[in-house]
Parts: C-alpha cells; structure tokens; sequence
C-alpha cells in the first residue's frame, strides 16, 4: 500500500511497542518494502529502559528472546550475545531477516552457498564480513547469501533485535570446512519477558550456535 512504500517520510517509533505497532501495520499489508522496514526499525533509536526485560544473557551461547509474533506475520526477538558469542553459519529458510543492533556491536559474515552439486569437501567462501553498531539495521535473505553472525568483543555483551518473516521453526547450519549442512530447530530461551522451562528441546539447542551438546549418560 502507498502509506508504507516511502521511507522518506517516516516518522521515528518513540519506543519499542510504537515500532512493534508500526510493523504490525507494515506487515498486514501483502507486499512489503525492505527498505521502508529498514528504515522504519533505524529510526527506533534504542533505549535500555524499553527492552531490559527481554534481555537474558546464558554464560554458553546466545538467547533467543520473543518479544512478539506479529500476528503471525512476522516474529520479533532480541538476541543477547555475551563477550565473544556467535552463530554457527546459517540459512534463513526463505524468510526476510532484519537485524539491528540495540546495545554493543556485532559482526557480520556473509558466504556464499556451498556447492551441493559437489563430491569434493570445500571450505566456505567468504563473500564480505562488516561490523554493526548500536542503532544500525542490516539485512539478509537465502538469495543474498548464508552469514554468521558474533560479538567481536572479548570485554562488552551486546544486544541485537531481529525480525523474521514469515516467522521459521528451522534452519540450517553449515560447517564452514566442508560446507556440510544440518537441518536444526530454532527455539526460544524465554518468551515475553519469561525463561521458558530448560526442558530436552530448550537445553539441546536455543540457537545456532555449534556448542558441542551434553552428552547422555
Ligand atoms: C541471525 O540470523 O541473525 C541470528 C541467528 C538466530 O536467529 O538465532
């Protein structure tokens, strides 16, 4: 629709449920502009006060936090990334991936698809690898390419907000060596401000982050 074709004349969410309620809108709509939500979630500019209470930290891998299923349209999460915390490389199962900072900085590697056609093993090519800082909003789909993305810091956690649509329960992830891919859920560590239980499935996997996983015995 017209109203939200034109990013030059957005006007700044002045909190985080005002850019909720705007994406909402933008989001019930058929088409949707990337560059207007780019813009649109740019011009939030981040304030602690707003999402402290998604915000939880786990000393082995990073959080998936939802903050909200945009009536079905789109998922809304923040991502806290301790010192040095990162992702393995993944897919997007053919969703849009918006990405903005909200505290701290992260980084960004982009590679290309492995080659599946292959017999051969192939390390990964690197397509580019760029920083983000607080406010900044990048952006990724499966036809841009595959990324990982850290905290490049060993010293300051950081805080990312992320907005998938239409929302996915499952990715892959590659390994980097050999360009091998694994099919794995994408879980929640808490949901609307609430840890969810570390039952078999939360504790296994609440992102992609190639930890090794606990042994059963
Ligand atoms: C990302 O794709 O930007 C981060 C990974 C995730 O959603 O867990």
């Amino acid at each position: 629709m017209e109203q939200y074709s034109d990013e030059k004349n957005i006007k700044a969410p002045k909190n985080l449920q005002e850019l909720v309620d705007e994406l909402k809108k933008v989001f019930a709509e058929d088409k949707v502009n990337i560059e207007y939500v780019k813009t649109l979630m740019e011009l939030y500019e981040s304030n602690p006060l707003d999402w402290k209470k998604f915000a939880k930290f786990d000393q082995y891998r990073y959080t998936r936090n939802l903050v909200d299923e945009g009536n079905g349209k789109f998922n809304l999460m923040i991502l806290c990334w301790n010192e040095s915390q990162g992702s393995c490389i993944h897919s997007h199962s053919d969703s849009h991936c918006f990405l903005k900072v909200l505290n701290g900085q992260v980084q960004e590697e982009i590679f290309d698809w492995p080659d599946e056609s292959s017999d051969t093993e192939l390390e990964m090519n690197m397509l580019k690898q760029m920083v983000f800082e607080k406010n900044q909003v990048t952006y990724i789909n499966d036809t841009i390419g595959l990324h990982r993305m850290e905290n490049p810091s060993h010293c300051a956690k950081a805080v990312t907000l992320h907005l998938y649509s239409p929302p996915f329960i499952m990715c892959n992830t590659f390994d980097q060596k050999t360009g091998h891919k694994t099919k794995i859920p994408m879980t929640f560590w808490s949901k609307y401000g609430e840890k969810l239980p570390s039952n078999e499935e939360n504790c296994s996997q609440t992102g992609v982050c190639c930890i090794p996983q606990p042994e059963n015995n």
